[in-house]
């Protein structure tokens, strides 16, 4: 068998991408698609559902696809660095493959609202970090001024090349089942990724490698919703800091990706979002991010309204790894139990 060669390679003609452009990767893609008996059983039975798991990504999130190719156009135009807002991981890919082309990086972040693991990634792979007193989406203001200057590459998803790689999720979700889905959920933050995945959908179907295309259902934070609410959140609030978000670069995109799908986009409370990622954990094996658990809550929603048909198949997916954000995760657990060393006291806390 070959090895897996990243997702430029591997999806090359859906790519735009030529014998000169040099290929910045890191193996990203090819990420399990995991059918969650136990997790439908629970909370939609009679769906078939899988998770897609994009923290298996190498920096733990689905930027990486996106992050792949934006850097390797960098290289071939000859920018001389990249720059990104970010509330967190597309911070963390852009320092790793800045850093893999041997590149500077630098990132603008909301000052102490980003998750811990990823913070600790974008300076351990040696990117500029910038903290600022405001939000993302004050953040991607800026780096959109500073990036009018040529030298600057921005890499945020407004980057059409960003969504170019991180469609290829999307063939690759139709690679794994033999077929396209008939509905696709995901969160949705800055509202790139359910543009790119429709955009993947539909050029796959075009070139003849599924007969169908499944309805896109995105899913925001209710304090960060504000596609739903159909206005910008000047001070968007969410456990799911990933997802905090009051003004989408990508708003109208997704709405024709929903649109155009007969798909929808709605909100899911940070309880709901807690509920799901608990049970993820518990039921599946699979500890993802809490924005990534916005997907999941969103088809209990679904469910619950009585909007997925019996015997549809139903991916999730699962945007980024559990570990980035180990704060969360514990604020909502117990704490394990500390016993003397002996046998018996062992013993004694043991029930099944
Ligand atoms: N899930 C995770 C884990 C994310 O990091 C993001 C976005 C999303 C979902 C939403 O995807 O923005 O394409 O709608 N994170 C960006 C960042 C904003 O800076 O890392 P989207």
């Amino acid at each position: 068998m070959i090895p897996w060669r990243g997702v430029i390679e591997e999806y090359r003609k859906f790519l735009p991408v030529s014998d000169s452009t040099p290929i910045v990767s890191l193996q990203e893609g090819n990420t399990p698609l995991v059918q969650a008996k136990r997790l439908a059983q629970r909370i939609c039975p009679g769906i078939d559902l899988y998770l897609k798991i994009e923290g298996a990504n190498p920096t733990g999130s689905f930027k990486d696809r996106g992050m792949t190719l934006a850097v390797s156009k960098t290289l071939e135009k000859k920018a001389r660095a990249v720059m990104c807002a970010s509330t967190g991981n597309t911070s963390a890919a852009a320092a790793a493959y800045g850093a893999k082309a041997g590149i500077p990086v630098y990132v603008l972040i909301p000052a102490g609202n980003i998750a811990l693991g990823k913070l600790t990634q974008a300076i351990m792979h040696g990117a500029k970090v910038i903290q600022i007193e405001g939000n993302f989406d004050q953040a991607l203001n800026i780096v959109k001024e500073l990036c009018r200057d040529d030298e600057f590459e921005l890499v945020n998803s407004i980057n059409p090349f960003r969504l170019e790689g991180q469609k290829t999720a999307a063939m690759e979700v139709c690679d794994q089942l033999g077929k396209a889905p008939t509905v696709h959920v995901l969160p949705v933050g800055n509202a790139g990724n359910i543009t790119a995945y429709w955009k993947g959908y539909q050029e796959y179907y075009a070139a003849g490698q599924v007969r169908s295309v499944p309805k896109m259902m995105g899913f925001q934070a209710e304090g960060a919703a504000p596609i739903v609410r159909g206005h910008v959140i000047e001070h968007p609030t969410t456990v799911a800091s990933a997802i905090r978000i009051g003004n989408p670069a990508s708003w109208q995109l997704a709405m024709n990706a929903v649109q155009e799908s007969d798909g929808l986009i709605n909100m899911v409370t940070d309880d709901e979002i807690l509920e799901a990622y608990r049970m993820v954990a518990r039921e599946e094996g699979i500890f993802c991010e809490p924005a990534s658990a916005a997907s999941v809550a969103g088809v209990m929603k679904l469910q619950a309204a009585n909007q997925l048909l019996d015997g549809a198949t139903v991916v999730c997916t699962l945007t980024g790894h559990g570990l980035k954000d180990p704060d969360t995760a514990m604020n909502i657990s117990a704490q394990p139990l500390t016993v003397r060393a002996t046998r018996e006291e062992v013993a004694a806390v043991l029930s099944l």
